[in-house]
């Protein structure tokens, strides 16, 4: 196994050795058994006969609870690390990342960006807002046991805290054409100061743009939202957006839905696709086509700040 480098490897390992000595345990043992059987209880002759054996209730019941003890044991041990793995904390840093034909994108919330390079603090927990420009591709940190595939369609998430300083491989795992195994980042765990300085070198012009939410902010008042969408909680033509994300609402269908990225960008793009209940009759211009990704973004950025 690679070094275990994030908060999840140790219980990852664990399970993956439990589950790899039970293996190894049971094959060897039948087939020890085996063997033995078949040369103590090989047949001696023309008349040796197989004895009439029914069955053993005690024997089969035995083999029947164990390995479903087990079983289970794995099953909920499993369940519950990969919960934990789903559901990133809120407080979590956040990190666009972006799968393009042949390359990783990163984008942090102060607007900084890089390629292929990731470059988180030591100790703190990480979340990475995903999607895809074109095909799937999959984000892959052995060193962090984190695994997801990245879509065109809708986010993806995972969310990690590094424990170890170092640098480590992120890969493409998902085959996505002629350049995917070349399709390589770094991870860089460094300190607290470290980070701090990485996140506001200005050096590189090109590096920092405009922050998520400011982009998204300048969007906003420039494709007219605020005619209808009020963000002091005020109703309008449209649901106020005040503390919109993280929120669940009520649909016209009676459905309730969490606002999560997945959720805000459907609505952005596709805004007839759930109406909020008590809404039914306004029809809010669909921005299919008319924003970037990176507009997207930051539009959900901005509505997370409200
Ligand atoms: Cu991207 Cu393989």
């Amino acid at each position: 196994m690679p070094e275990q480098a994030s908060e999840w490897a140790p219980y990852v390992d664990w399970l993956n050795d439990y589950i790899t000595n039970i293996s190894v345990f049971c094959i060897l043992g039948i087939t020890a058994v085996m063997l033995y059987f078949a040369i103590r209880y090989r047949r001696k002759g023309l008349d040796d006969k197989t004895p009439y054996i029914t069955h053993s209730a005690t024997l089969e019941t035995a083999w029947t609870i164990v390995p479903t003890v087990i079983c289970f044991f794995v099953f909920f041990y499993g369940f519950e690390s990969y919960h934990e793995m789903r559901n990133p904390p809120a407080n979590a840093m956040e990190v666009n990342v972006t799968g393009v034909k042949w390359r990783w994108d990163f984008e942090y919330a102060n607007g900084k960006r890089s390629t292929n390079e990731l470059v988180v603090p030591i100790g703190k927990a990480v979340k990475l807002i995903m999607r895809s420009q074109d095909t799937t591709h999959s984000f892959f940190v052995p060193a962090m046991r984190v695994k997801e595939d990245v879509l065109p369609t809708v986010y993806s998430y995972l969310w990690f805290t590094p424990t170890k300083l170092g640098e480590y491989h992120i890969f493409c795992a998902e085959y996505c054409g002629l350049q995917h195994s070349g399709m390589l980042g770094t991870l860089k765990v460094v300190s607290e100061g470290e980070f701090g300085d990485y996140l506001y070198d200005r050096q590189d012009p090109d590096a920092v743009e405009l922050p998520p939410a400011e982009l998204g902010k300048a969007k906003f008042a420039e494709k007219g939202c605020t005619a209808c969408h009020s963000i002091d909680g005020s109703k309008g033509l449209g649901p106020s957006l005040k503390g919109v994300f993280g929120g669940e609402h009520t649909m016209s269908d009676g459905s309730v839905v969490k606002a999560d990225e997945n959720y805000l960008r459907e609505s952005i793009l596709y805004s007839q696709k759930k109406i909020v209940k008590g809404y039914e009759g306004v029809v809010m211009p669909a921005f299919e086509g008319q924003l970037s990704d990176a507009e997207v973004n930051g539009l959900i950025a901005y509505l997370k700040t409200l």
